[in-house]
């Protein structure tokens, strides 16, 4: 497997980072030190998540490692994202971030075009050196590339063997966007699955790894989350697993369209 992808503004991602949702900040730093330690070379951030001192703290100036941070729902808006952006660079201590993603659509609120806005603004300055989204479906994506012209380089969603957004991916590969699963793992509740524990044995590998194989076959960017060194380092390793085509096939039967764990994003 390709160890990076292309996004549709020329710019390299690496195919696998680690997440750091529920991190918290105390935490954030020794588990984005011992990432690297082990290789990773993307860490995935959030204002949300409250801990992106500690992973700034992590990173220790290093600027080899592709940084991901998001906007928050309650800064929707033009004016609001160029603020918030300043204060995630300023937690951050850097002076770009490589992705800048608006965590969620809020329809409710219709302001993700005009904060779609500010993020073109912000690229444009080269302060976001790539920008996205997260958690848009085709209506809210056709909304902001007809409005501005701008397609998102990638889109965060839920994606795992048991919600695997297949008319959304099709969609991503018709407009180029680089689709990247947030939960790869279902959160954990794929990993005793009777058919990835079988998968996995045939392979010798561990369940997250045939789950995190099967991500990857499908050219889709992952961002597992992981507390403990030895699970970073399994995690990064599902790269070296090569899956054959009946256990991406018997992974793919496991799809269930209403197999969603988070919220759905059109009834925020
Ligand atoms: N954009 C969004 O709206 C959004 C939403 C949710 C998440 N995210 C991002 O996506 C990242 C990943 O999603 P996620 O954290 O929700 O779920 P996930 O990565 O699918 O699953 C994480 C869970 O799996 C466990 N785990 C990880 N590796 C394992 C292994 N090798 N063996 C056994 N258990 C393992 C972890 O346990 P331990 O922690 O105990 O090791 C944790 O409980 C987040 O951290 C965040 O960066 C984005």
């Amino acid at each position: 497997m390709p160890d990076t992808l292309t996004m549709n503004d020329g710019r390299a991602i690496p195919a696998i980072g680690f997440g750091t949702y529920l991190v918290p900040n105390d935490e954030a730093a020794r588990i984005t030190r011992e990432g690297l330690e082990v290789g990773y070379r993307l860490v995935d951030t959030a204002a949300f998540y409250g801990n992106e001192i500690g992973v700034a703290d992590g990173l220790s100036g290093r600027d080899d490692v592709f940084v991901t941070t998001k906007l928050w729902r309650s800064d929707m808006g033009f004016d609001p994202a160029l603020r918030a952006f300043d204060r995630s660079l300023e937690r951050l201590g850097r002076g770009s971030v490589d992705l800048y993603l608006i965590h969620w659509p809020m329809p409710s609120l219709g302001k993700y075009v005009e904060t779609w806005q500010a993020l073109v603004r912000l690229r444009d300055e080269g302060r976001a050196k790539s920008i996205g989204v997260s958690n848009f479906g085709p209506d809210h994506l056709r909304g902001i590339i007809d409005a501005t012209g701008v397609v998102p380089a990638l889109n965060q969603v839920e994606l795992h063997p048991g919600f695997q957004q297949r008319p959304l991916r099709e969609f991503h590969a018709a407009h180029g966007i680089v689709t990247q699963s947030w939960g790869p793992l279902g959160q954990g509740t794929m990993l005793e699955h009777p058919e990835v524990v079988r998968i996995a044995g045939r392979h010798g590998c561990s369940p997250a790894q045939a789950i995190l194989a099967w991500h990857l076959h499908h050219g889709l960017a992952v961002i597992p989350k992981a507390s403990a060194k030895e699970r970073l380092s399994a995690n990064l390793a599902a790269s070296d697993v090569t899956l054959e085509l009946e256990d991406i096939d018997a992974i793919d039967a496991l799809d269930d369209p209403d197999g969603r764990l988070g919220p759905n994003p059109a009834n925020l």
